[in-house]
């Protein structure tokens, strides 16, 4: 568990409400789909891989306010009907899996500008982006500068400063002015 993680977590704890509507966007183990999954009202969880999935499906098998989906984050407009308090993307690949297989800027990019629309007036995406590995810092300048374009989010980012540590940002999406 990173520091970024449990910050993250600890956030959920303090400001999910039970009727929220949530997307994990990055599935993985499902450690987040679990944690949003015991505050909110349900969650939609995908990843590209059935691996992780079946993994979070075991983690999470005492929660049924979740919908799991098979398939690239960048269809996720395909599978959304109602508008959403929270969006985590946690991104990077599966830990102890095939780490070719892991989220890159120009995937990222289209899955944020898909989801984007669904986000609430008040409603929160957090982003969590790993520079360490092939393609990470790329991924992560995209996400600032995807984040800095919109001028209607509060951001808030967890950076603690160490070279190659996970950089967290909590956007607050604070009107609807859509592009
Ligand atoms: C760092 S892990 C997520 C960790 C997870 N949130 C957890 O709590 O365990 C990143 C995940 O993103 C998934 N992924 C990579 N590219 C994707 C894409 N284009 N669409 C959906 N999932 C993708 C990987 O399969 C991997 O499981």
């Amino acid at each position: 568990m990173n520091r970024n993680v449990d910050i993250v977590h600890n956030w959920m704890k303090e400001n999910i409400k039970d009727d929220w509507i949530t997307v994990d966007m990055t599935c993985g183990k499902g450690r987040d789909t679990l944690e949003m999954a015991k505050l909110a009202q349900h969650v939609t969880s995908i990843d590209i891989q059935e691996k992780a999935l079946d993994q979070a499906k075991v983690l999470t098998q005492e929660y049924s306010n979740i919908t799991y989906i098979h398939d690239d984050h960048t269809n996720i407009n395909h599978y959304i009907n109602d508008f959403i308090n929270l969006v985590v993307f946690n991104l990077g690949y599966l830990p102890d899996g095939d780490k070719k297989i892991m989220t890159n800027s120009d995937s990222t990019l289209m899955a944020l500008s898909k989801i984007y629309p669904w986000i609430r007036k008040n409603g929160y995406l957090i982003i969590t982006c790993y520079l360490g590995h092939k393609g990470g810092k790329k991924e992560h300048d995209t996400v600032k500068m995807w984040i800095d374009h919109y001028k209607n989010f509060e951001v808030t980012v967890i950076d603690s400063g160490k070279r190659n540590s996970p950089i967290t940002y909590i956007c607050k999406k604070i009107s609807l002015d859509s592009r």
